[in-house]
């Protein structure tokens, strides 16, 4: 809370942004050269930007298709697009980034050398397509490793597994935008106010509820569910003792995740019939979320590993997951281990 000095007239002059937080934080790392600092400004400013271009798609005609497809098939919309332009330009010229993996673009992205810096960033620009153009809450998620190879930055450095992120996080476009970032000390949540452009700390060090009331997964596949995933969602409806939980799915994974880091509960894209290795791509929707949850106190796993653990094979690769409150989690392993014996 700002002191009555700060707070002249109604007007905090003392703000916490979201830099002036992140520089903090840093200095406190005694190897930290402040490139760090520079990328997440960047990154930040991407963010402004596709907020903005979120808000006003409508009137400048942003909304619909592109025309073309990614490299997993889907269609693109025309917000996909710039946000992926903006993303890659923002974060190119910080001259903090080597090597970047888009889910728009089919192979990793080279930064030209002259403005190479150490760090690689896997982002999905743009969350929720199916979302945008009936204004529900949409999201870019975003996670950061350092180069590891000695040579010329490559496909190798964007192989890293989530155990080796030094900074992760989302915005989330929804009845505001919010940037929830952790560097590795807890997860805080900045607000973006539109009055000066900036972002600013409303929620600190968040911490997730060991259990919830809400269940999270698109139920529409439920005939091609496996028995361990049929047996949990049913004990969430009909449980032996209690309240039955209620049912929660935005289908935009940032909306999901955002609501169970701040409500509690569980969100599962799970492997089905149709989807052998499930939806959600480890690199830039996965292994972020899953960073972001266990630094906020709660598991993410595919089902049978952490997903923090899961050594990528390629850069699109995707994964089945379950994360969320740990008492809750706990329970869908469990009946994942059941119907394993
Ligand atoms: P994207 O828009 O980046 O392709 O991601 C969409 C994802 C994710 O946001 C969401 O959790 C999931 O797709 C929903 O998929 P279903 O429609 O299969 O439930
Ligand atoms: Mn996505
Ligand atoms: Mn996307």
């Amino acid at each position: 809370m700002a002191s009555q000095q700060q707070q002249q007239k109604g007007v905090d002059t003392d703000t916490m942004t979201l830099t002036r937080f992140v520089l903090t934080e840093q200095r406190k790392v005694p190897q930290a050269t402040g490139e760090l600092t520079q990328l997440l400004t960047a990154m930040c400013t991407a963010i402004k930007a596709v907020s903005t271009a979120v808000r006003k798609a409508g009137i400048a005609k942003l909304h619909g298709m592109a025309g073309g497809s990614n490299i997993q098939g889907e269609d693109q919309h025309k917000i996909d697009v710039i946000a992926n332009k903006l993303f890659i330009n923002m974060l190119k010229s910080s001259f903090t980034t080597c090597v970047l993996v888009s889910e728009e673009n089919e192979n990793i992205i080279e930064v030209e050398t002259d403005k190479q810096g150490k760090y690689v960033v896997s982002f999905d620009p743009l969350d929720g397509s199916s979302n945008i153009d009936c204004l529900v809450s949409i999201g870019s998620i975003f996670s950061i490793v350092k180069k590891r190879s000695e040579g010329t930055p490559g496909l190798d450095d964007a192989l890293q597994p989530g155990n080796q992120i030094v900074a992760a996080g989302y915005a989330l476009y929804g009845s505001a935008t919010m940037v929830m970032l952790s560097t590795g000390q807890g997860v805080n949540g900045f607000m973006l106010d539109p009055a000066i452009g900036e972002f600013l700390l409303t929620e600190r060090n968040v911490k997730i509820k060991p259990r919830g009331k809400y269940y999270s997964i698109n139920e529409g596949y439920s005939q091609y569910w496996d028995e361990a995933t049929k047996e949990y969602v049913q004990n969430k409806k009909f449980p032996k003792e209690g309240n039955p939980y209620n049912a929660r799915y935005i289908g935009s994974m940032v909306a999901d995740v955002h609501r169970t880091v701040m409500y509690g509960g569980i969100f599962v894209y799970p492997a089905h019939k149709k989807a052998p290795k499930g939806k959600l791509r480890l690199l830039y929707e996965c292994n972020p979320m899953a960073y972001i949850i266990e630094q906020a106190g709660g598991i993410a796993s595919t089902g049978t590993q952490r997903v923090l653990d899961v050594v990528p094979e390629s850069i699109h690769q995707r994964v089945p997951i379950v994360l969320g409150s740990p008492e809750d989690v706990n329970e869908y392993l469990d009946c994942v281990k059941k119907h394993q014996n």
